[in-house]
């Protein structure tokens, strides 16, 4: 399962600036991110909040379910120490995602306080940076597939035997 989080005024997608926002709304682009993510066979949850403690009691909450995280802090992003610490207490691949290029508006804008605590940044690419976003979480977290039909899953380092046997 990985964790869909979006803070303040991202409730407001659709009709929240369209200029700069796009006219794509939050449930919108949570279908789209559950129907990739169903592609590998793992489930989002989604959650979002204009307020930062309950963005950070949620994280929390699903620490121990999740494999990762896909997070658009909105203003938080340039304010957040809280949150920026939530991540690195959680310890789980996260990977940050803005709408809009932060980097090509205002200055504010350009320094995130979460993004040191994040794998990765994507910005400017539209509700399509989920998409990218969750299929890069869902890739580096899937579960180890067995390599020979109907053999069970093994570990990554299955040990030497299985190795000299080339797998
Ligand atoms: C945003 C960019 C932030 O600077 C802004 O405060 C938002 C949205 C984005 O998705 O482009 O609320 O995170």
């Amino acid at each position: 399962m990985i964790l869909l989080v979006n803070g303040p005024n991202l409730n407001l997608l659709g009709e929240r600036e369209p200029a700069v926002y796009g006219r794509t709304t939050l449930r919108e682009i949570e279908d789209m991110v559950r129907q990739a993510c169903a592609g590998w066979n793992v489930q989002v949850t989604a959650f979002q909040s204009n307020h930062e403690g309950q963005l950070i009691d949620f994280i929390q909450e699903h620490r121990r379910a999740a494999r990762g995280i896909i997070v658009n802090p909105g203003g938080l992003t340039h304010t957040s120490v809280a949150l920026h610490d939530c991540l690195k207490a959680v310890d789980l691949p996260a990977i940050e995602v803005h709408l809009s290029n932060v980097h090509a508006r205002e200055e504010f804008r350009r320094m995130s306080v979460v993004a040191p605590a994040c794998r990765g940044q994507i910005s400017g690419l539209g509700p399509r940076g989920y998409l990218l976003a969750a299929e890069w979480l869902c890739a580096e977290t899937a579960r180890p597939v067995a390599l020979v039909e109907g053999e069970a899953a093994r570990p990554p380092r299955a040990g030497k035997r299985a190795a000299r046997r080339g797998r």
